[in-house]
């Protein structure tokens, strides 16, 4: 019997699909179909820093004893409730674990606000901090010291496994995989996907480039979990980012991911993708004689016979130039 079971930021799951935060996952009832289709776990659809800040800048008084009070009676009320309800109903109709998702770049006071996440039963918290770095007078490293001050504060008002989901553009993920570790995350997502801008040169105006990822976008996040899954192995890692079939999960586990995020497939396919997913990667194991996920977990990262040839380069030298007819 082929045991897909995996753990991920502390989180047991029966398989290691889960759904990433996206309009796939905004309503409880989504998450419960999910959920019967065969998902591991949830990540609920993020709330925005800006949200929570122009509601409780609104409301919120350091002044005044009774100002927490106004703030959860408020939130109750309104979208910051809205969310909040989102979570509970969401723990009340499932059995996987349900993560919720906050979008953010700045340390500041919202990080109160998952505590509230915590008492509505979150069994975790996943931290989106990627932000596009355009100032002119940027101090290089800012950024990145950014999400281990954001990590840091969280951590002063939960006690829930936070999960960071990174963007793309670091300059080296490891050393701020491994700040983090060092910080208490609980689990690191590689990689989220940015709202990328495109032009129409027929009526000269901006549009929305490509929302839905490809297979082939898996790589960079193959190398940077092959890389990281080896100089850290003590923190857990999950692929997102061009996860749409049972395969693409077998190569991010084989990199050392525990667990994948996926999303462009299920809004192509719907949520019945993820069993057939699951029957993919079922069916490599048994072929292999793989019993559980930790049989071949990490099999092919850094250390593996050869990895860093693979992982580290970027150049195409001479030698790889027989790929292409000229
Ligand atoms: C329509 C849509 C909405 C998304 N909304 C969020 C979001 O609210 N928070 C977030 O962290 N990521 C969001 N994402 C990014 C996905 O969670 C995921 O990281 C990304 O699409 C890459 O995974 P994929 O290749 O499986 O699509 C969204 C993606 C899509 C396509």
């Amino acid at each position: 019997m082929t045991d897909l079971s995996t753990t991920f930021a502390g989180l047991r799951l029966k398989n290691p699909f889960i759904v990433s935060s996206s309009g796939l996952t905004d309503t409880a009832v989504k998450c419960r179909q999910l959920e019967d289709a065969g998902a591991g776990a949830v990540v609920l659809k993020s709330i925005f820093e800006e949200q929570i800040m122009q509601e409780h800048d609104h409301w919120y008084d350091p002044s005044n004893a009774e100002g927490s009070d106004y703030l959860s009676t408020y939130l109750r009320a309104h979208s910051l409730g809205q969310h909040i309800g989102l979570i509970r109903e969401a723990k009340r109709v499932c059995t996987i674990p349900v993560i919720a998702s906050i979008n953010c770049s700045t340390h500041s006071e919202w990080t109160e606000y998952a505590g509230f996440v915590e008492d509505a039963g979150a069994d975790a918290l996943e931290l989106n901090i990627m932000e596009v770095q355009t100032a002119m007078d940027y101090e290089y490293g800012t950024y990145e010291q950014r999400h281990i001050e954001v990590l840091q504060r969280v951590r002063k008002f939960v006690h829930l496994p936070i999960i960071m989901k990174l963007g793309m553009n670091l300059t080296n993920p490891v050393a701020l995989a491994n700040q983090l570790c060092a910080n208490g995350a609980a689990g690191v997502v590689m990689f989220n996907r940015p709202y990328r801008p495109d032009i129409n040169i027929d009526t000269g105006n901006f549009h929305a480039g490509e929302l839905w990822t490809r297979l082939s976008d898996i790589c960079e996040s193959l190398r940077w979990v092959g890389i990281c899954s080896a100089r850290i192995p003590h923190m857990d890692y999950a692929v997102s980012g061009g996860v749409h079939d049972g395969w693409a999960a077998t190569k991010a586990l084989l990199a050392g991911s525990s667990a994948v995020e996926v999303c462009t497939t299920l809004y192509w396919n719907g949520p019945q993708r993820l069993r057939a997913m699951a029957e993919q990667l079922a069916q490599w194991m048994e072929e292999r004689g793989y019993e559980s996920i930790g049989q071949f977990k990490g099999r092919m990262n850094m250390d593996a016979a050869g990895g860093h040839r693979f992982y580290e380069r970027t150049q195409f030298m001479k030698y790889f130039s027989g790929y292409v007819k000229n």
